[in-house]
């Protein structure tokens, strides 16, 4: 599988469970705007054959490198940015499911998940989503102690996010700008920690949608959950380059456009 066919089965998949990202994508190219992706994110758990590692195996594949470290304190998540030439950044956070702060609850789920997973590697995973079928009642109580475990239950291997590059847009110069925009057209922006994230100092400027609601299948039937969100990232000079990198405070509000309301 070549990163293009990965990158679009990717796209297709997530317009499908988050339509929202669709229309506001098609919101901006009838503005004659070329949409561009800044990079993607993905969710995944802190184990050898599916965390950081394995997803360092699997990018290189595609022609990426590990670039920058960050760690999210009070989610308990480790993740790592990854670069490479004429693509969009990719963001993977592995969830420290063995971490004291977590019920044996949540660890003994996250291991059942990581059961089921055996033998398969992150090409054949991604292309399955889920190899166990999620109970409702579970992902509600992971949901009192981790929603980002609680949406990696649900969801699994998936891009949690795409994001839309501003710099590379023509009539929308500030991020600013395009929250007026979205919200011009009745679209609902994380407002956690404020609408926008970051300064121009730090190097980067975010917001984001709050996440889609979608109908999904679970054991004791269907039930409407949060899905996922759209973003939007502009880039400043730093030190005399753009910053490719991503400011931890900023992206701790982003996981949150996730949260059920
Ligand atoms: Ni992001």
């Amino acid at each position: 599988m070549s990163f293009e066919e990965f990158i679009q089965r990717e796209w297709q998949d997530y317009c499908q469970v988050t339509p929202l990202a669709l229309k506001v994508h098609d919101l901006l190219t009838s503005q004659g705007e070329i949409v561009m992706n800044d990079h993607i994110a993905i969710r995944t758990l802190a184990h050898p054959n599916l965390g950081l590692e394995a997803f360092e195996s699997f990018l290189v594949g595609f022609g990426y490198k590990p670039c920058q470290e960050y760690f999210f304190e009070d989610k308990r998540l480790k993740a790592i940015h990854f670069e490479a030439k004429d693509k969009p950044l990719i963001f993977v956070s592995e969830f420290m499911y063995e971490d004291d702060k977590f019920s044996d609850f949540v660890t003994s789920t996250m291991e059942s998940i990581i059961e089921s997973c055996d033998g398969l590697n992150l090409d054949q995973l991604f292309l399955k989503r889920k190899v166990w079928m999620p109970s409702y009642a579970i992902y509600e109580k992971l949901l009192k102690e981790s929603e980002y475990a609680a949406w990696f239950y649900a969801w699994g291997f998936r891009s949690n996010h795409f994001t839309i590059s501003a710099n590379k847009l023509k009539k929308f110069s500030t991020i600013e700008q395009m929250n007026t925009f979205l919200k011009s057209h009745k679209i609902a922006l994380n407002s956690f920690g404020g609408e926008v994230k970051g300064t121009e100092q730090q190097g980067l400027v975010q917001s984001s949608t709050m996440a889609d609601q979608y109908s999904l299948e679970f054991l004791e039937g269907m039930y409407t959950i949060p899905s996922c969100y759209y973003e939007f990232a502009k880039r400043y000079e730093l030190d005399g380059a753009i910053y490719t990198g991503f400011v931890p405070t900023s992206a701790d509000k982003i996981f949150e456009s996730t949260n059920r309301n």
